[in-house]
């Protein structure tokens, strides 16, 4: 049973209430609440529906150790392992489900670069230039907050 108030249904239940001081740095702040330093909310081009009507970011998907892992809400694809250094080193797998599309004997992608992170966070392009899954919003961040969000991913 949910009883209204719970919160049960947000792993970390974290909502964008934080003030600045709860967190060290602009992109931790975002991975947390998806509202940069300045109280912009970080507006997003394509996401599940939950995330626009209740809010939240990166960490409600990918975890607050950024391992990701778990299925999300109304999710197709199970939300990666975003920590830079899995994310930049040759061993990355690929995650992806086994659905239709993948048998091409599908390599796993090259490893990412500060650019190519950004680029997937904002177009949800990766390396290879494939889409990600839709389960993945596209955010529409600049390009300096999309620079501390990655600078935050190196220290997950
Ligand atoms: C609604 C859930 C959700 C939210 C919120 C979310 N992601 Fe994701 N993310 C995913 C899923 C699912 C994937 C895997 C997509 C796929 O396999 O194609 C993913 C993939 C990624 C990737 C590519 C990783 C790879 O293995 O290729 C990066 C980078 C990433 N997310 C960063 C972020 C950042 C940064 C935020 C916050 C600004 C964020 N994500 C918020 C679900 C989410």
């Amino acid at each position: 049973m949910m009883y209204p108030g719970q919160g049960g249904m947000y792993p970390g239940g974290v909502y964008p209430t934080h003030l600045k001081s709860d967190f060290e740095s602009n992109g931790e702040m975002i991975y947390y609440t998806g509202y940069n330093e300045s109280g912009d909310l970080i507006e997003i081009r394509y996401g599940p529906r939950w995330l626009y009507v209740h809010g939240g970011s990166c960490v409600n998907c990918h975890g607050a150790d950024g391992k990701g892992g778990f299925p999300v809400m109304m999710g197709f694809a199970i939300p990666s392992d975003i920590r830079y250094e899995t994310l930049t080193s040759e061993e990355h797998e690929e995650e992806h489900d086994e659905e239709a599309g993948e048998e091409q004997g599908e390599e796993a992608h090259p490893p990412y670069t500060d650019e190519t992170i950004k680029r997937a966070i904002i177009e949800g392009i990766e390396p290879s230039g494939e889409p990600l899954d839709l389960t993945m919003p596209r955010w529409k961040m600049s390009d300096a907050d999309a620079d501390d969000v990655v600078e935050y991913l190196k220290t997950l």
